[in-house]
């Protein structure tokens, strides 16, 4: 039974507040109390068809003080969840998606209604004695998710002149996460040296990559495979890494739909000409995948690139699926993608980001747990992965430690 719910205003990995919930339950037979808590993270290039995060506006904190969510937590949903039993997950959600009353989550604030509804899961499986990754998958968790790390940044979480937002490096001929978060780690340090050969920075980004300002994709694509070689190992399909990128391409909207402009080199293309682009630079690169190679709107666009290029590389649904089921269910009809991105946040409760999973692996869609830019210290999306069967995991560089907890996180569940 859940006894108490009090949330907090804390900091992300930007400076920015966020909301942290703390949920207690008292187990009836034992009269055992335990409390858990969750943290909302926080995106830069928010998909416009997100749930809403509440914001208080104003003059503190810049305007992005999360006092009202704070306050919804600990009167409104409070109200409505003390008492009840924890283990129905669905069942608190469905509750507190009632009390919002709103298509978006913005009556309450999707941050506010996502760090309960986690927060209540993770007290039930700590009341049940038994690790987050375990209470939500049961005997199906069983394998671990091959970690994208986002090694080079550019787009909106960097200064420097790359309109792709991530350049990312996938170590998919490793035996275990910890031996390629290894590997990860290896490359990571060997790119720093080359940057640092040319004179390039080394500071870093919002999701701990580098952010050097170098001439184009390509050369950075050149560059970290340069590095994977000098880290000794190979590059390429079947191979021991490949590359992923996420153009978050919903950021580059031109002046009419179908119309590209990106914003740092000044280009700009038609949908049909950057089909083209992704065309030549599969047949050239490594690539795994690409994320929202196109916006967010572009479903026909993303039907024609599917056509063409869905037999030869993963195509992933960020801002264009936003983990709502909806929006998955019309991708899926339409044929657009092969892959959804699954951030909690995005649809605000546990429940529907479990349904929008189910959907994407009953229609072949492969799943990628993601942090966001904006995060904190929590490390429930590693459970997630894990108990939910994700393929793969982003969750940024190996550095900073926002992002290494969850890989850390990760090792830990493999250990045990
Ligand atoms: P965001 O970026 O968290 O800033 O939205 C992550 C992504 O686009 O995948
Ligand atoms: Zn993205």
């Amino acid at each position: 039974t859940i006894t108490r719910i009090h949330a907090r205003e804390i900091l992300d990995s930007r400076g920015n507040p966020t909301i942290e919930t703390e949920v207690t339950v008292e187990t009836e037979t034992t009269g055992k109390k335990s409390t858990a808590r969750a943290a909302a993270p926080s995106g830069a290039s928010t998909g416009e068809f997100e749930a809403i995060e509440l914001r208080d506006g104003g003059e503190r904190y810049g305007g992005n003080g999360v006092q009202q969510a704070v306050e919804n937590v600990n009167t409104r949903i409070a109200k409505a969840l003390i008492g009840r039993n924890v283990l129905r997950q669905e069942n608190l959600d469905a509750l507190m998606l009632e009390l919002d009353g709103t298509e978006n989550k913005g009556s309450l604030g999707a941050n506010a209604i996502l760090s309960v509804s986690l927060a209540c899961a993770k007290a039930a499986a700590k009341a049940l004695q038994m690790p987050l990754y375990r209470y939500v998958g049961g005997v199906n968790a069983v394998t671990i998710p091959v970690p994208m790390m986002n090694i080079l940044n550019g787009g909106a979480h960097s200064d420097n002149n790359l309109d792709v937002q991530e350049f990312m490096i996938l170590p998919i001929g490793a035996d275990s996460i910890t031996e390629g978060i290894r590997w990860c780690a290896e490359v990571y340090h060997h790119l720093k040296k080359l940057l640092k050969n040319r004179g390039l920075s080394v500071a870093v980004g919002d999701e701990g990559g580098f952010a050097p300002n170098i001439a184009n994709e390509e050369e950075a694509i050149q560059l970290i495979m340069e590095a994977i070689t000098k880290a000794g190992y190979s590059c390429g399909r079947g191979k021991q890494f490949m590359i992923s990128l996420d153009a978050a391409a919903s950021e580059w909207k031109g002046n009419a739909p179908g119309e590209y402009y990106l914003p740092k080199s000044g280009k700009r293309y038609t949908t049909d000409e950057l089909i083209v682009h992704w065309e030549k630079m599969i047949r050239r690169f490594p690539i795994y995948s690409i994320e929202d190679p196109l916006d967010e709107e572009d479903w026909d666009g993303w039907k024609r690139l599917t056509e063409k290029v869905g037999d030869k590389v993963i195509l992933v649904g960020d801002d264009l699926f936003v983990t709502n089921p909806v929006r998955l269910n019309k991708g899926i009809s339409m044929g657009c993608g092969n892959a959804i991105l699954i951030k909690p946040n995005q649809i605000g409760t546990l429940s529907e980001t479990m349904e929008a999973i189910r959907m994407a692996k009953e229609h072949g869609y492969e799943t990628i747990m993601s942090h966001r830019s904006g995060e904190t210290e929590d490390t429930t999306i590693a459970d997630l992965s894990v108990g939910l069967g994700s393929d793969l995991i982003k969750t940024g560089a190996p550095c900073r430690g926002e992002r290494t907890a969850k890989y850390n996180r990760l090792i830990r569940i493999e250990e045990s």
